[in-house]
């Protein structure tokens, strides 16, 4: 089959590597899939740049993707060989992900994908979709609520924005950096929008809330962005974070004690199977009604995964870069 792979890592173009691989087989409890689709995400160029030590002297890329099965292991239900499905962690603790023609992993982790929803748009369900539904249905879901989706343009931002929207809160604002930025996210749902490099965040947050601020922030960058949590969250609100530019992350002790504000973290990765399991199941209701708009910026062949990694890392696309693997 046809891959993109690395042996060690660094930058994206001195390390993937294009060619042949053998086809792998679905082992017991497996699935085989053919790909049509590979999602890259930040997560899986940070791995290929270094971030984390790798799963194997050979790894394929990425954990997000969609296809078709092929072939099914033994204990499988055979019926299953023709599925339309998106995969989630095709490459988390495992080398093999989805930047090649076909993968082989446990079945639960193809998911079977409606028939509205395409191949591309399937490869970002894995690591944006469910990160931004987790953020949103955590701790109690956000009926009635007043949310700020911090990074309302990004890829996790815009659909957290829609789910926010879909599943009940009263009031979603996002910060954003660009007018196209914000335009993207008001055409997602948003209410609101603030301008995080040009506007006083706190004061516009106020300002939207009337006064007592929101009840809960998904935020994006909490390195960046934890100063400003006790001047935006309700008393006893919560920050639900997925994301910090910087490993280290500085809290004022006394502002937060006195805003009484929980701090959520999570990793889409390591989801129980029972949040998991909720999760799939109201996005499967959502992606059957069509509700959702997918963000796809770009999508490139196979042949040009260097490309898509640094079109992620460079900061200036709106929505997903997928590879198609026709
Ligand atoms: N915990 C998890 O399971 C999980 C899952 C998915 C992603 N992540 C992490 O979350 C981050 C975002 O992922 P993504 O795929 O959504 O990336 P993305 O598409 O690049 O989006 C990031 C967005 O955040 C905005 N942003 C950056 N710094 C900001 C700040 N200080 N305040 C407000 N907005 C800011 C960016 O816009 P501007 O630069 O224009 O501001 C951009 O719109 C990455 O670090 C990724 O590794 C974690």
């Amino acid at each position: 089959m046809q891959a993109i792979w690395y042996e060690r890592t660094g930058p994206a173009r001195e390390v993937l590597i294009q060619g042949e691989l053998p086809t792998p087989e679905a082992a017991p409890g497996e699935v085989l899939v053919r790909v049509h689709a590979s999602g890259v995400n930040p997560s899986d160029c940070k791995s290929r740049g270094g971030s984390r030590p790798m799963a194997a002297p050979r790894v394929i890329p990425h954990s997000d993707g969609a296809g078709v099965i092929t072939a099914v292991g033994a204990g499988v239900d055979a019926a299953r060989v023709g599925e339309r499905v998106w995969i989630w962690n095709g490459q988390w603790k495992r080398p093999f992900g989805t930047a090649a023609e076909y993968v082989a992993l446990p079945a639960a982790q193809a998911v079977p994908l409606p028939e509205n929803v395409s191949f591309a748009e399937g490869a970002c369900l894995g690591i944006p979709a469910l990160t931004a539904l987790r953020a949103v249905m955590v701790d109690g879901g956000v009926i009635g609520q007043s949310v700020l989706v911090a990074g309302g343009a990004g890829a996790v931002g815009h659909y957290a924005i829609q789910f926010a929207r879909l599943l009940g809160a009263r009031q979603v604002i996002a910060t954003v950096s660009s007018p196209a930025k914000a335009a993207h996210a008001l055409a997602a749902g948003a209410d609101a929008v603030v301008d995080y490099r040009s506007q006083d965040v706190a004061a516009r947050v106020q300002e939207l809330t009337g006064g007592c601020g929101v009840d809960r922030v998904i935020e994006v960058d909490l390195a960046a962005n934890a100063g400003l949590l006790p001047r935006i969250i309700k008393q006893d609100g919560i920050c639900v974070t997925y994301g910090s530019g910087a490993a280290d992350i500085t809290l004022g002790f006394f502002p937060m004690i006195l805003s009484g504000a929980a701090i959520r973290f999570f990793i889409v990765y390591e989801l129980s199977a029972e949040a998991r399991a909720e999760c799939e199941a109201v996005l499967d209701k959502l992606l059957r009604e069509g509700r959702l708009q997918h963000a796809i910026a770009a999508t490139l062949p196979l042949a040009e995964c260097a490309a898509a990694h640094e079109r992620v890392m460079g900061g200036q696309t709106m929505g997903n870069v997928v590879l198609t693997i026709p």
